[in-house]
């Protein structure tokens, strides 16, 4: 692995000041920083060749379509997917989950049929399912947590049935970093013939995927959570069920052939791609997967794994200080609270310091609610931090709580 002076070299913002304090990022679950590969990827596109694509014979059109599919087959290739037909871009991770909940929905949903989520959903992978359960008069289950924050596998069980048409659950909690069985959910799901979908916005990151492996039936994630742009997402669906589901969108370059009295649609996976796509963040995506594979995979989960230990110990022994996530599989996220100071103080304190954390339910209201608290301080740590800015925490906390004192 590069030095960790060389890639945060890499991260032309991690080099800047905030109230002439040195930045210290631990906000990566709400977006990762961009390395200057993606950001000169984005610039090379509108500076040498920006286009729309799929839609002109110019040289232009061309060379911005290619980079577009030469995009799609590096996530194919990043994801495992086997073939690029399964690979769908999207606006991001809720734009791919409300377009499968529309699209699965008037397919397959009818009145009494169920649909599962976990306790630990975002609600990116909660609100959709409502909606769509809300259109099609089905019911929401939802398998519950225990205390430390991981689902409770025996209760899945339980309420999975032939009324269950789908299990959708995300492969690691925003909130509270926990990683999810999703194997076993997987399997348990596939002895029923009921299809899965892995909500991949926090996982993906961390080194975390092979759809063949995992044989989910969906994957979804965001560009802009894996060191790429905003604004593009990938669904990844297996062919059957991108065969079987109807588009969620209509507009251009979705279809085939298009009269007054009926349309037909385009092929995999374009028959999803409605209107311009954000062309130039796909080919940013591109890039961004091309640094991660440089880094390695590998190294990265392993230098967050010690990362995450050396924090999970700094922040274990300051008095007064609860960490919310104990699960033994976790990412490198410590979700937690002072004892009796806001969490919107504290990290308001924080930022003074240059430290940049989360405060709040992380959009993840039922987490909150199961232990009865408003919200929470999150520090969700990457592979391109340092065990110094970790220091740099933990004495920032000191610091707030010797403040109420
Ligand atoms: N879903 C993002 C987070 O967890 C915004 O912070």
């Amino acid at each position: 692995m590069k030095d960790i002076a060389e890639i945060r070299a890499d991260f032309p913002i991690l080099g800047r000041k905030v109230y002439n304090k040195p930045l210290v990022y631990f906000d990566n679950g709400a977006t990762t920083q961009k390395p200057q590969s993606v950001i000169d990827a984005l610039t090379e596109v509108y500076t040498t060749y920006n286009s729309n694509i799929h839609r002109g014979v110019h040289y232009l059109s061309d060379t911005s379509s290619e980079a577009y599919e030469a995009a799609r087959e590096k996530v194919r290739s990043f994801i495992n997917a086997g073939r690029r037909e399964e690979v769908v871009f999207t606006s991001g991770t809720t734009g791919s989950i409300n377009g499968i909940a529309f699209s699965f929905g008037e397919r397959y949903i009818k009145t009494g049929d169920e649909i599962i989520v976990s306790h630990l959903e975002h609600h990116a992978n909660i609100v959709p399912w409502q909606m769509m359960c809300e259109r099609k008069g089905a019911v929401l289950r939802v398998i519950p947590i225990n205390d430390s924050g991981e689902i409770i596998f025996e209760e899945y069980l339980k309420i999975l049935s032939k009324k269950t048409k789908l299990v959708s659950v995300t492969q690691v909690s925003n909130a509270l970093g926990t990683i999810l069985p999703i194997n076993k959910i997987i399997t348990a799901a596939h002895s029923v013939s009921v299809p899965v979908l892995i909500d991949g916005a926090q996982g993906i990151q961390h080194g975390m995927v092979d759809v063949k492996a995992m044989d989910c039936d969906f994957y979804v994630f965001s560009g802009h959570k894996i060191y790429g742009p905003n604004g593009i997402g990938v669904l990844y669906g297996k062919e059957k069920w991108l065969t079987e589901l109807p588009p969620f969108q209509g507009g251009g370059d979705m279809v085939d052939k298009v009269t007054f009295e009926k349309t037909t649609y385009n092929a995999l996976p374009f028959k999803f791609e409605a209107g311009t796509m954000n062309y130039p963040a796909a080919i940013g995506l591109g890039s961004a997967l091309d640094y991660v594979t440089g880094i390695g995979r590998v190294d990265i989960a392993m230098r967050e794994k010690e990362l995450l230990a050396y924090a999970t110990e700094k922040l274990s022994g300051i008095k007064g200080l609860k960490i919310y996530g104990n699960s033994a599989s976790k990412i490198s996220t410590i979700s937690f609270l002072l004892d009796k100071i806001h969490q919107y103080d504290t990290g308001m304190i924080l930022d003074k310091m240059g430290i940049a954390v989360r405060t709040g339910t992380h959009c993840a209201q039922p987490v909150m609610d199961h232990y009865g608290i408003g919200g929470t301080i999150r520090a969700s740590i990457c592979f391109y931090n340092t065990k110094e800015e970790i220091d740099s925490l933990a004495a920032g906390i000191e610091k707030v709580i010797s403040m109420f004192e």
